[in-house]
């Protein structure tokens, strides 16, 4: 457990699955946060939650890929608690899956605009203000497909390997300031993104995993807590791989 008293966190995608794990992890270790989801009803629901358990949250509903849902959820945190010390970008979409040659150009901006330029933007209006303390903890939700590729996903892998390289690039522009920037690379989570795979196809995935399960969220969760973690802050530019040995 991680004592984040007194910390600020926004976390996209919080509304179930990954982020809402990840969500739950911070407010327990004490963090004050803003949780952003496109689903506005499954988000006050979770909120609710989280609230109900530990502290005030405070939510924003909207696309993480048009830029005034990062200038909301940075405007709720300013307003009521004057800084942001934490940033996980967690909101992420699969896409269709097909080889190259039968995708739809369309289909690639689709998944590149929630995966990549929704982080481009929430880092954009949140760093200004890390910049201002000389503190910052960005963690970026990758994939396990982003390191090693996965045959019938070019849009989503080459999303999640753009922002392998976008979580270098800010870890050097940033690491003089105090603020640290790594990306987390999950193997196969047992979540709505998963849930879609029919049962043969999770099998033989776990046929894969040296750990013979699925991730849950919360083995996610534990890791950003120790990336936003003093423990952590000699670690930037780094990815971590959390995969059950799937790869290795
Ligand atoms: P999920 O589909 O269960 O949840 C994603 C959440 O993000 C939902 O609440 C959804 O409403 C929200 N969201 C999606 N697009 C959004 C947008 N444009 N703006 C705002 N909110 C949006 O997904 P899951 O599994 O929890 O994934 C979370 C992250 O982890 C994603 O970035 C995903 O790519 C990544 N990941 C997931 C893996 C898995 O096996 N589940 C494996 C590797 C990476």
């Amino acid at each position: 457990m991680n004592n984040l008293e007194g910390k600020v966190a926004i976390v996209t995608g919080g509304a179930t699955g990954i982020g809402y794990g990840i969500a739950k992890r911070l407010a327990n270790d004490g963090a004050n946060l803003v949780m952003v989801d496109l689903d506005a009803n499954m988000m006050k629901q979770s909120a609710s939650e989280i609230t109900a358990r530990t502290q005030e949250v405070e939510i924003s509903i909207g696309d993480v890929s048009e830029p005034k849902t990062a200038q909301e959820a940075v405007s709720k945190a300013i307003n009521k608690w004057g800084k942001i010390d934490i940033l996980v970008n967690n909101a992420g979409i699969g896409g269709v899956n097909g080889n190259i040659w039968e995708l739809d150009i369309e289909e690639m901006d689709r998944v590149y605009r929630t995966n990549l330029r929704g982080v481009f933007s929430f880092c954009r209006e949140v760093i200004p203000h890390m910049l201002e303390k000389d503190y910052g903890r960005i963690v970026n939700i990758a994939s396990i497909v982003g390191v090693m590729g996965n045959a019938g996903q070019a849009n989503y892998s080459a999303s999640k390997a753009g922002l392998i390289g976008l979580t270098k690039t800010m870890a050097r522009e940033l690491a003089s300031r105090n603020v640290t920037v790594n990306a987390i690379a999950p193997g196969f989570i047992d979540t709505e993104m998963t849930r879609v795979l029919d049962e043969k196809v999770r099998e033989k995935l776990v046929e894969q995993i040296p750990l013979a399960r699925l991730g849950l969220p919360r083995d996610i969760a534990h890791s950003v807590d120790f990336l936003v973690s003093d423990r952590a802050s000699y670690i930037t530019g780094q990815v971590i791989n959390v995969n059950g040995g799937m790869l290795m």
